[in-house]
């Protein structure tokens, strides 16, 4: 991803540039510039959003959604090869996507000491994308991702979490309803059960404080499997949606994955007999029937087939999951837009891949 691009380089460059950004289409997002800040106009008083959304009504804006994976999720310092431009954020509105997922690694631009300050460099840098989308009319969902020391050390960087939501939350007061904000991404390692449970509702109360109206979502722990749904206690808020991830079965979706041991073994997995289909008919019915039960609305925020498997067969796959979340209510969030393996939009060519984007739009 536009790591160079999107992240640090040319950040430096250009205060005159930021006019370009808001008036030029093509504009590369690593000319946006940090707004300077001025003490002067600094205040003290908590901010407080009037935000009204009705959950039901916030997913619905969530109907189509695409991660923007190999972007903002990217280490800081780390080039992942991918570049996103503002002008992409227009291609996905015109290709008939209703929003953005924003998978944004909050951890590596926030000071590592209290109060954690998050660097202006990445906030400016994520508002231009949720500026031009929301010019775009689409929905943002922005999520706080791969906070992996959290994972490993819950009790140490618990703290950590709630300061950046608390500045998250602050920072993006003014929003409309269409910006929804995700807790944290796929809860793993030590981060479950009781653990995960208590944190989650800790950093929604953070986030009440300046945003008491805002919908916001949350999953389950074991990296937001449905099978974990069982596990997760939803606080008592009428502003929730809830979601999971899925990519089974994983050893088809994730065949040739090079962040995956053993993956290369798994080339050549097909995908699309009876019982397999049956399989995911099964879970996912299960997982409407958790949130039927709780009375919230229910988003599918990742789920993806790499371009190693078959082309026939993970196209039947995307189709067949999109369908199976659609006919269940849920709203959901293709990953990814433009990364190599998952991409619908082939980045270095600027073009999309039309049988995948085919297989979400029906
Ligand atoms: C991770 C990506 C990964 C994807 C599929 C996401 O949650 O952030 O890096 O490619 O899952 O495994």
């Amino acid at each position: 991803m536009s790591s160079a691009r999107v992240t640090h380089s040319a950040l430096a460059l250009a205060l005159t540039l930021t006019v370009v950004i808001t008036g030029c289409s093509s504009a590369p997002l690593a000319d946006v510039e940090a707004a300077p800040t001025d003490p002067a106009t600094q205040s003290t008083e908590p901010r407080i959003s009037s935000v009204e959304s009705e959950p039901w009504e916030a997913n619905l804006g969530l109907a189509r959604t695409v991660n923007l994976g190999a972007t903002f999720e990217v280490g800081r310092g780390e080039d992942w090869g991918i570049q996103i431009e503002l002008s992409d954020i227009d291609a996905i509105a015109e290709a008939g996507f209703s929003a953005i997922r924003i998978p944004a690694k909050w951890s590596d631009w926030a000071a590592a000491d209290a109060p954690y300050a998050i660097d202006d460099e990445f906030f400016a840098m994520t508002d231009a994308v949720i500026d031009r989308a929301l010019a775009n009319n689409l929905f943002v969902l922005l999520d706080v991702h791969h906070y992996v020391e959290l994972d490993a050390d819950p009790e140490g960087h618990g703290e950590r979490l709630l300061a950046i939501w608390h500045q998250i939350a602050e920072h993006h007061v003014d929003r409309p309803a269409q910006v929804i904000f995700e807790i944290l991404n796929e809860p793993n390692g030590e981060l479950s059960g009781e653990v995960w449970n208590d944190l989650l509702a800790r950093a929604l109360d953070t986030i009440r404080q300046s945003n008491p109206g805002r919908t916001v979502m949350v999953g389950p722990g074991g990296w937001y499997s449905n099978l974990e749904l069982e596990n997760l206690v939803l606080p008592d808020d009428d502003n929730l949606i809830a979601t999971f991830h899925f990519y089974e079965p994983f050893r088809f979706t994730h065949q040739g994955a090079s962040w995956v041991q053993g993956a290369d073994e798994w080339l050549g997995t097909r995908w699309g007999s009876d019982e397999e289909r049956a399989l995911i008919t099964t879970e996912f019915d299960a997982a409407q029937a958790w949130a039927s039960q709780r009375d919230v609305p229910m988003f599918l925020g990742e789920f993806g087939v790499l371009a190693a498997a078959d082309s026939d067969d993970r196209v039947q796959w995307m189709t067949f999951v999109r369908a199976a979340a659609q006919e269940r209510g849920f709203s959901w969030g293709y990953w990814d837009w433009g990364s190599g393996g998952f991409g619908l939009y082939d980045e270095p060519a600027e073009q999309w891949r039309v049988d995948l984007l085919d297989a979400l739009m029906g």
